[in-house]
């Protein structure tokens, strides 16, 4: 079995474009895909309507679904949102920049192409030097949805993006994301702080500065507006098992004459005729590997990914919704 990340095997190669070549092209009304800590994003000017159309075009996007503006400084929010609550002031002090997007009422004149027709807006200050650098070459703030195709997983590398979009989106390159899986949100619009998709910011830490419990949807209900529960979803179907269960699932699979791909931890015996992918077992290591892993396997021809079920604690929350997202198509 392998241990570790290998890029993406698509046809052709980056070509990455400079910070400055990237606002050019944005300035011009373009479309670029740029780093973050979390995941890729596919950016454009936020206040430019048809750029925005654009991203949903290339993604295939439906427009019902918002997307988060990225700002380089939390004056910016005030640009974007009717009014920064104390919450919001709170929780941007002690997390931002980092992989926390916060939603707050709309300010009047924000594109409802950004807010997908609602009444909120979704802002975050990414933590990567790249993305920063970018918003503030430009000098304005950029929509930023991950950059792959409509529910398929996102990119956590350039080579990612390629695979998405071949050379249609020019690609800056700010190496492998660090988090490795897409912010948390917080929803600070109603009475009551809510988490609407949970990350490596784990909902304790975030009450913990609020001083209050989040509201939140049971863990198997949709959490955003709009969202579908097959996302971040390799093309393999994908079956969670308990480690205990997994390499008997796998051989009754091989039985059948199934061929087999697995993704888990050194808690597993993986039988030699399946195709692993080793994942560690620090929660922070899974998240950075999560996406790079899907895609290697979801290439490998398998006839299905037989993932093991991360730990039931609060900190694993968001890889646990990613997996049982990825794993939805499955029967
Ligand atoms: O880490 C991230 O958040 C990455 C990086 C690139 O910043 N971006 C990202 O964007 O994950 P996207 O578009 O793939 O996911 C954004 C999520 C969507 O599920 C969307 O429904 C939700 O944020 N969202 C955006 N605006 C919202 C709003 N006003 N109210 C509720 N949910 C919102
Ligand atoms: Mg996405």
């Amino acid at each position: 079995m392998k241990d570790g990340l290998t890029n993406g095997s698509a046809a052709g190669a980056v070509r990455p474009v400079s910070v400055v070549e990237a606002a050019g092209v944005l300035l011009r009304g373009g479309v670029v895909a740029f780093p973050t800590e979390t995941v890729y994003g596919l950016g454009a000017i936020a206040r430019d309507d048809a750029a925005v159309q654009r991203v949903f075009a290339i993604k295939g996007r439906p427009p019902s679904h918002p997307v988060i503006v990225h700002v380089a400084d939390p004056g910016a929010l005030a640009r974007f949102a009717a009014e920064v609550p104390e919450a919001a002031h709170r929780l941007a002090d002690r997390f931002w920049p980092g992989p926390l997007t916060l939603v707050l009422r709309r300010r009047a004149g924000v594109s409802a192409l950004i807010t997908g027709g609602q009444d909120t807006v979704a802002v975050r200050i990414p933590h990567h030097p790249v993305a920063l650098s970018l918003i503030e070459t430009c000098g304005e703030a950029l929509v930023g949805p991950s950059a792959n195709r409509f529910g398929h997983v996102s990119p956590t590398t350039p080579d990612h993006v390629f695979q998405e979009f071949g050379d249609t989106v020019p690609v800056v390159d700010g190496g492998p994301c660090q988090v490795g899986i897409e912010s948390t949100i917080i929803d600070l619009s109603g009475p009551r702080a809510r988490l609407l998709r949970p990350g490596i910011i784990d909902a304790r830490a975030v009450e913990e500065v609020l001083g209050e419990a989040l509201a939140g949807p049971a863990e198997d209900a949709p959490r955003v507006p709009g969202s579908l529960v097959a996302h971040y979803a390799p093309h393999t179907p994908l079956c969670l098992w308990a480690a205990d269960g997994l390499a008997a699932e796998a051989r009754r699979r091989l039985a059948r004459g199934e061929k087999v791909a697995i993704l888990a931890t050194d808690r597993v015996a993986v039988p030699p005729q399946c195709l692993g992918y080793r994942l560690p077992r620090e929660r922070d290591a899974v998240a950075r590997q999560l996406y790079g892993a899907l895609r290697q396997l979801d290439e490998s021809g398998c006839d299905v990914i037989l993932a093991e079920a991360p730990p039931g604690a609060a900190e694993w929350s968001g890889i646990r919704d990613r997996l049982r997202r990825a794993s939805a198509r499955a029967r």
